[in-house]
């Protein structure tokens, strides 16, 4: 029997037989404004409240910009009370590697040496934070900017081997992770790397169409590994409680 945990976002957790899969890699993707962010931000803050050690690392946003977002809605509230009581972290990532990106660009005959380096530096920089937490859940926002972070010279296999190494070592921890990315450049690809959506465990996509002056948000779970899911296109909205997904009729 998998062992489910609860998303924290109403209305999801029936669409993925009763929550993520523990330990597992959750891929949600979706356009800039889509709504990423902020169920990430429920996921990890209703694992602190359960007592999961929740860790939230971002790549571009500055944590406080992502705290007043969620304190927006009633279930950020408590992140303050949360982060001093040490059940939730959120982070900025700032790699080692770009304090060396200056230098990097002087030193081309050692860069395959700096490759290996720069890995080696991320992944320390992430997991040190996950490790030192003893996190339990743990998002990523966003795997599309680690490419975007990088020296120009890392091709797309360095990305991919480093994503999968992540991935392999978050579920060596038992950790249930959320892993945000852009959509593809291309309609067919769910991930801006088009190889995260085949890494992950789980896929769940957002997105924001408008025709004239009605927009509608809708949410799909597009995989999710053991699980017998309801992959219909659910309408979700922007409440005070936070992303609330419609029911369905089944
Ligand atoms: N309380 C709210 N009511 C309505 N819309 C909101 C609210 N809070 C955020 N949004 C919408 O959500 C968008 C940002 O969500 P976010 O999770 O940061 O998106 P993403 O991470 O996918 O870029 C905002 O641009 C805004 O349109
Ligand atoms: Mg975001």
């Amino acid at each position: 029997m998998i062992e489910r945990v609860k998303t924290g976002v109403s209305g999801l957790d029936s669409l993925v037989g009763g929550g993520f899969p523990r330990g597992s890699i959750i891929l949600v993707s979706g356009q800039a404004g889509a709504g990423k962010s902020v169920l990430a931000g429920q996921f990890a803050v209703e694992g602190a409240r359960k007592g999961e050690k929740s860790v939230y690392l971002t790549f571009e946003q500055e944590p406080d910009a992502l705290r007043q977002q969620l304190e927006s809605f009633s279930f950020g509230k408590d992140i303050a009370a949360l982060e001093k009581s040490g059940k939730l972290l959120i982070a900025r990532v700032q790699p080692e590697y770009l304090r060396l990106k200056g230098k990097m660009g002087a030193l081309p005959d050692a860069l395959f040496k700096a490759r290996l380096n720069i890995s080696e530096d991320l992944r320390k920089d992430l997991l040190k934070k996950v490790k030192e937490t003893g996190a339990q859940r743990v998002v990523i926002d966003s795997i599309s900017s680690i490419p975007l972070a990088l020296p120009r010279e890392f091709d797309a296999g360095f990305v991919k081997e480093l994503i999968m190494d992540l991935a392999d070592e978050m579920r060596a921890l038992g950790i249930t992770c959320v892993a945000i990315s852009e959509l593809g450049l291309s309609p067919e690809w769910l991930s801006r790397d088009t190889y995260s959506e085949f890494i992950s465990d789980g896929v769940i996509l957002l997105s924001l169409s408008t025709v004239g002056a009605t927009s509608t948000r809708t949410l799909q779970v597009v995989k999710m590994r053991g699980t017998k899911i309801d992959a219909g296109i659910r309408n979700f909205e922007f409440t005070a409680k936070g992303i609330e997904v419609e029911a369905g009729d089944a």
